[in-house]
């Protein structure tokens, strides 16, 4: 009973922790434990109720609590500093964003109809939302460099990227994966291509040209790798065929599409694919898909799936 409440409940913890990111309370812990009334003064919050979050962390074992309520970070809470590799904290300041939440709280509206949530609470989907909301885009785009972050280093160790000469990411967000694969890979050049407001302002050096559009348009040529990470779960069956066919249309003959996914697990098993699979359904409409399905969508696109290479939590699976 007590297992089935707390999943029951487990919305509150999510909550928590993302209160916490948001007021900044790891980094704020790293230099040793604080108590709630110091650090209710440096992050502008009421000491009494922050004492309660911070106990309830505690209770979690995300903080520790001191015989004197000062609050240190336990090995799980350093994840929540900004500043250690394998940083969770920009997931963290997203997940609870109430324009996001309140689309989590309509998923018994897209159980019932199939719906996206997120289109039926704000009229819009969710890039025309966050493009309106440059605030929003920002935390976004920082939580999606955050989680780039924790699978670069699995990817460049699983794929070689040294066997192409020009790669493109596209939706890349702001280069995390990118970057790293220039810095691996010296020979290689890059183009980076995401909706003109992710890109303003990225420069990842000389190799590296930077484009701002829209996958619906047109994506850039030139490339004989074009990398989606973390798009296609965006969108539906149709249109993630129409993003692949659009790179098709601009993609020498011959290249490779490399798509970088978490790998929809079998029954039973794998709780964060069909998690964030439910994530997709409210969120952006997309979906999570297994091997089979990216095979089936490559071939509408008139791609061949190649090979699939686990790396770490996505695969990639390559297609020509
Ligand atoms: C889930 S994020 C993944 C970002 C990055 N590839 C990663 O894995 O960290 C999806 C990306 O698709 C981009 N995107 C959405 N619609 C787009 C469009 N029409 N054209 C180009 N990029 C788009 C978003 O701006 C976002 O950066």
């Amino acid at each position: 009973m007590d297992d089935l409440l707390r999943l029951i409940n487990g919305y509150q913890l999510s909550q928590a922790i993302h209160v916490a990111a948001t007021l900044g309370i790891a980094d704020r812990l790293a230099g040793g434990a604080r108590d709630a009334e110091d650090l209710a003064v440096a992050t502008d919050a009421h000491a009494p109720a922050l004492y309660r979050l911070l106990r309830a962390l505690a209770a979690v074992g995300i903080l520790h609590e001191d015989a004197d309520h000062r609050f240190a970070l336990t090995p799980l809470g350093e994840g929540l500093r900004t500043d250690v590799p394998d940083s969770a904290a920009g997931w963290a300041a997203f997940i609870g964003r109430p324009y996001h939440w309140s689309a989590w709280s309509q998923l018994l509206h897209s159980v019932r109809t199939g719906e996206n949530a997120f289109a039926a609470v704000h009229g819009v989907d969710v890039w025309t939302y966050r493009a309106e909301h440059p605030e929003e885009s920002g935390i976004f785009d920082a939580a999606m460099t955050a989680l780039a972050a924790r699978v670069t280093a699995s990817v460049l160790a699983a794929y070689d990227f040294g066997q192409f000469e020009v790669v493109a990411d596209i939706g890349g967000s702001r280069g995390t994966l990118l970057a790293a694969i220039l810095a691996h890979h010296p020979h290689l050049r890059g183009i980076l291509f995401d909706r003109p407001g992710v890109v303003a302002g990225v420069d990842l050096g000389e190799r590296c040209r930077i484009v701002g559009g829209s996958f619906f348009e047109a994506v850039p040529g030139g490339a004989d790798a074009y990398i989606l990470k973390s798009v296609l779960h965006d969108w539906d069956d149709e249109t993630s065929v129409a993003i692949l066919q659009s790179i098709r249309r601009a993609a020498p003959a011959g290249s490779a599409v490399l798509i970088l996914e978490r790998r929809l697990g079998p029954p039973n098993a794998e709780p964060a694919g069909k998690l964030s699979d439910l994530n997709m359904l409210v969120a952006t409409g997309g979906r999570e898909r297994t091997r089979d399905e990216y095979a089936r969508l490559l071939e509408a696109a008139g791609y061949g799936l190649v090979s699939e290479t686990p790396a770490g939590p996505v695969s990639v699976f390559e297609a020509r």
